[in-house]
């Protein structure tokens, strides 16, 4: 899993923001293929939990400042990728799941899709309104 140039929001903090997701992830996926263990990709999970979090949060205090009409449906959007990551590291330390590439395939397709769907239109009119 690798950063994609149609990925680019065109606000830079936020393509930055994007592009360590996707690392984090990759280790991720990495680590669970190279047998890592438990306690390595349990804290790598708590990362992804934390980043994912602190991005989302920097996304809509900016969408509030702004105004921007589509700032309740993006954010719910975030709450439900929150719980669904949040999710994964509970059942995992719990040790009542092992991660799959199902569960790389999952997040792959929702952050995608959400850059490319959700972001790229917040992108659109923050840059009109100066943020770049
Ligand atoms: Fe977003």
């Amino acid at each position: 899993m690798e950063w994609e140039s149609r990925l680019t929001i065109g606000v830079k903090q936020f393509d930055e923001h994007h592009k360590e997701l996707i690392r984090i992830i990759s280790e991720l996926k990495e680590s669970m293929h190279n047998g890592e263990n438990h306690v390595y990709i349990k804290n790598l999970l708590f990362e992804l939990v934390s980043y994912t979090k602190y991005h989302f949060t920097a996304e809509e205090r900016m969408m509030e400042k702004h105004n921007y009409q589509l700032f309740k449906e993006h954010k719910l959007e975030h709450q439900k990728l929150t719980e669904q990551v949040e999710l994964f590291l509970d059942k995992y330390s719990a040790g009542k799941s092992d991660l799959d590439d199902q569960i790389f395939e999952f997040l792959k397709k929702w952050l995608f899709e959400h850059i490319l769907e959700t972001d790229k239109k917040m992108g659109e009119y923050l840059r009109v309104r100066g943020v770049i």
